[in-house]
């Protein structure tokens, strides 16, 4: 079941306009909320970050907080799996006809549905996985979560053509992230992250990871990171919704640190699930 414009029916029987500009143009925002034993893990910030963007685009959010949260709480109560995702995308709707500017009068499309979630398998956890590197070439408004994704796509599918599972993206020679996700890296025990602005996209799990090293007193700076500063890591991971916290134990076919998963994420992927059970429990 998944939700089109206040109604609720089978992903089979949604239609939506071929000249609606989330489809023309790209002309969207969007957002994936993990849902862990039925419960949206950060729902509130996902839902405030979705209104950073559509105010970032110019377009008036469609749904109070309540009608989202209703929304969500319907897809996951309809929808079977104690562990879900649930993605929700606001376009700025369909004119009559394709035209760049803003169309007047013309309602945006909501849409959501839920998806299993699918986490990362405990044999890829144990080896880490291995990424390539890119330039990162997209627009200076990283910051916001649209799904104008096509330079994302492209980038990610570099990895995928060198068979590895993320790209990670350097700007004028330093960090910024990567294709959908964040990058960390620790170096003597201390953790770097790349700071928020518009070069990246604000993680809602790049905001927890940075809340547990404070709460267990793990040394850790938020400062630009250069590119030779990554390729000299004792560790890097990547972090998303999604991924949660997974190491990278090679970049660009070489090995990171001792090329296994190091101690601090081992330390940092305990507290991430911790962290998470006690949201389960409803704590
Ligand atoms: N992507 N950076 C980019 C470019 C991303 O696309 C994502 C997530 C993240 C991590 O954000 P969060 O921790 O809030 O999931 C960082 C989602 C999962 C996606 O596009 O499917």
């Amino acid at each position: 079941m998944i939700h089109l414009n206040g109604q609720y029916m089978p992903i089979a029987e949604a239609k939506i306009s071929p000249l609606d500009r989330g489809f023309l143009f790209g002309d969207g925002a969007y957002e994936l909320i993990p849902v862990y034993s039925r419960r949206p893990f950060r729902l509130d910030e996902h839902l405030n970050r979705l209104e950073h963007t559509l105010e970032g685009i110019r377009l008036t959010n469609p749904l109070s907080r309540e009608a989202w949260h209703e929304v969500v709480r319907r897809l996951v109560a309809g929808n079977e799996g104690q562990d879900q995702s649930i993605y929700i995308q606001v376009t700025r709707g369909a004119d009559v006809k394709r035209d760049h500017p803003f169309p007047k009068g013309v309602p945006p499309t909501v849409f959501a549905m839920s998806s299993p979630l699918v986490t990362v398998v405990p044999e890829l956890l144990k080896s880490g996985v291995a990424c390539v590197s890119s330039a990162d070439n997209r627009w200076l408004r990283c910051n916001l979560k649209t799904v104008s994704l096509l330079a994302n796509v492209l980038l990610r599918q570099e990895a995928v053509d060198a068979g590895c599972a993320e790209t990670i993206l350097f700007r004028d020679g330093f960090l910024t992230e990567g294709a959908a996700s964040n990058i960390f890296m620790v170096k003597d025990r201390l953790l770097l992250a790349p700071p928020k602005g518009h070069l990246m996209l604000p993680g809602i799990t790049y905001d927890v990871v940075l809340e547990l090293a404070q709460k267990h007193g793990l040394a850790h700076e938020v400062r630009d990171i250069l590119e030779a500063e990554v390729r000299d890591a004792d560790e890097i991971w990547m972090t998303s919704s999604t991924k949660e916290v997974l190491p990278v134990t090679v970049l660009d076919g070489l090995p990171v640190g001792a090329g296994k998963p190091g101690p601090v994420a081992t330390a940092m992927y305990g507290w991430y699930q911790e962290f998470k059970h006690t949201v389960m429990r409803g704590a």
